[in-house]
């Protein structure tokens, strides 16, 4: 398999790393020749410009790790160049781009993925099997949370650059596109939003909220979905032996009254596979046995989706759109009077 990344910057250039892992680096380029040159060096690849890159017949696939309004124009390129693409989120900052990238990918019958990297951590896939599985019954509320410092990316606020990730995990989780959708925003540097909380409502009742921000002076990369059966605490910052926890807790109504019961956790012991291998493993995988099976672009333009209905106002007023992508989540549960 040979594989070229575009973009070696601080990203790119952990992708070239993991590609060069698997023996899979073919090539790298960048708009600034010098830092090609070095990535290429450290990894003893190619250095090409991007175009010399995309007309390489040799090169199978292409990772794209660029500022993020390059990416969308980029993706079309790779996809007219016959070439299996990997773009990383956000893959494009307006819906018709995504639709686009989208509609290209299928009329060639290339493998398109988006880098939604946590899709692919090995907690989030354990919490995915567990909800599955029925092990905490049905989902009623789902809280994320992504706050630090940085990146200020032109074009791409904080809810554009951040809140994907929590995005991707959620919509994968319900299973279902909102039917609302409600964005408070802050800028506070004043280029753009540095801080959003977005509310989502499912069909069903369920509920998720995100809160973003990429002016927080401590760090929070947390998800915790409140079930039926139990709670449980996706916290990609602790060590590997705690990043997922279950509560046993239980919580319901007798009449008014709401009883509750709270239990230590059980952590679950995942894999330490790293995300970024699993998921350009993944890529090659498709590539080899032809389709898209996670995170396909399909999945990112249901995030832009939201994004974009957050922007226009949050209300569609119409049954919530269809999913573009068929998830094998639970289905969303009604509204039940006991929570536990
Ligand atoms: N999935 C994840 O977990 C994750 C993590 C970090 C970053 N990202 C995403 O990856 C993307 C890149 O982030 P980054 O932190 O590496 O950014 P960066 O600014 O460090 O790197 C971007 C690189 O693109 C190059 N570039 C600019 N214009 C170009 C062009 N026209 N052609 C070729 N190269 C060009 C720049 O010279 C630079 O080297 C962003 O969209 C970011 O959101 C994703």
């Amino acid at each position: 398999m040979r594989i070229g990344v575009v973009g070696c910057g601080a990203w790119g250039t952990n992708h070239a790393r993991t590609l060069r892992g698997f023996r899979a680096l073919a090539a790298v380029a960048d708009a600034d020749p010098g830092r090609a040159e070095a990535t290429a060096n450290g990894f003893g690849c190619a250095a090409m410009t991007p175009d010399a890159l995309l007309a390489d017949p040799s090169i199978q696939g292409v990772v794209l790790a660029l500022p993020p309004h390059l990416h969308a124009q980029t993706a079309l390129d790779v996809l007219a160049a016959g070439k299996h693409l990997l773009v990383e989120k956000p893959m494009a900052l307006d819906l018709v781009s995504g639709q686009a990238i989208v509609d290209a990918a299928q009329a060639a019958n290339l493998v398109a993925m988006t880098g939604h990297l946590l899709r692919f951590h090995p907690a989030f896939l354990a919490l995915e099997t567990i909800l599955q599985e029925g092990r905490l019954g049905q989902i009623r509320y789902i809280q994320s949370t992504r706050i630090g410092l940085g990146r200020f990316f032109s074009g791409a606020d904080a809810l554009w650059d951040i809140a994907p990730h929590d995005l991707s995990l959620i919509l994968a989780l319900t299973g279902a596109m909102p039917q609302a959708v409600q964005l408070e925003t802050s800028s506070v540097v004043g280029v753009g939003n540095d801080i959003a909380h977005l509310h989502l409502t499912f069909p069903g009742g369920v509920q998720s909220h995100s809160y973003v921000s990429r002016l927080a002076p401590r760090r929070d990369r947390s998800l915790t979905v409140i079930a039926g059966n139990g709670m449980a605490v996706f916290d990609d910052l602790k060590p590997w032996p705690q990043k997922l926890a279950l509560y046993p807790n239980q919580v319901w109504r007798d009449g008014d009254d709401v009883h509750f019961t709270s239990a230590e956790p059980t952590y679950i012991a995942t894999p330490e596979t790293l995300p970024l291998e699993a998921e350009l493993s993944h890529f090659m995988a498709c590539i080899e046995g032809g389709g898209t099976r996670r995170s396909s672009v399909a999945e990112g333009l249901d995030v832009l989706r939201v994004l974009s209905m957050a922007e226009a106002g949050g209300q569609s007023g119409k049954a919530a759109p269809a999913r573009l992508t068929g998830h094998s989540a639970p289905p969303v549960h009604p509204n039940n009077e006991r929570l536990s």
